[in-house]
């Protein structure tokens, strides 16, 4: 099974994922499991797989069973924003262009990446939660909205800021986000790790 919440419209030449990525038969992961929150744009989730498990998902999982599905304008939502991907292959470049940049300003100002690759989500290491929390409101006053990730989402000492880059930035909005964070931490004191 495999989490595409990071890699759906965003790895592949058309945001097709681990499979296009990877040049896998649609058979080949037994169960793909997605968020619609992140490179679609809605809400949601989803999982997906051969059909004899997906109709007994669809009989038994709780979230079918005792609750409503996705809604309809969510849908709908979600599947223009997939007609689109397909259709537009600049949204596919500008957002791997904003990556990059995003990577190369980053390590120009020595900031910890993480494990960052060629995914949206970019963390940067803080260390201590206060202290990612406290950046995270920082930036916030200085317009720039990035939410933290702290314990248990991440192991304890380890907190980052996790950036979302999306294909509408612009490279100039990246770079100001990012001075944005050295202005924040100097004037905290805080010392960000390598
Ligand atoms: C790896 C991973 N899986 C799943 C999710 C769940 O996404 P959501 O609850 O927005 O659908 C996230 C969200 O950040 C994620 O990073």
């Amino acid at each position: 099974m495999v989490d595409e919440a990071h890699s759906s419209c965003v790895l592949g030449k058309t945001g097709g994922g681990v499979d296009e990525y990877f040049g896998l038969e649609p058979d080949d992961i037994d169960i793909k499991m997605g968020t619609l929150s992140k490179g679609l744009g809605t809400c949601g989730g989803y999982l997906a797989g051969s059909h004899a498990l997906v109709e007994y998902l669809r009989y038994n999982l709780p979230g079918f069973v005792f609750s409503v599905g996705i809604s309809p304008p969510l849908a709908a939502a979600t599947l223009e924003a997939i007609r689109l991907l397909q259709e537009r292959p600049e949204i596919m470049e500008n957002l791997h262009r904003n990556i990059r940049c995003f990577l190369s300003e980053a390590h120009k100002r020595h900031f910890n990446t993480c494990l960052a690759g060629e995914t949206a989500v970019l963390p940067i290491l803080v260390g201590a939660d206060e202290n990612a929390h406290k950046l995270s409101m920082a930036l916030l006053e200085r317009g720039v909205f990035v939410p933290s990730a702290e314990y248990p989402a991440v192991p304890r000492g380890k907190a980052r800021l996790r950036f979302c880059v999306i294909s509408e930035h612009t490279p100039e909005q990246i770079v100001t986000a990012l001075d944005a964070l050295e202005d924040a931490a100097a004037e905290l004191g805080i010392r960000l790790p390598e």
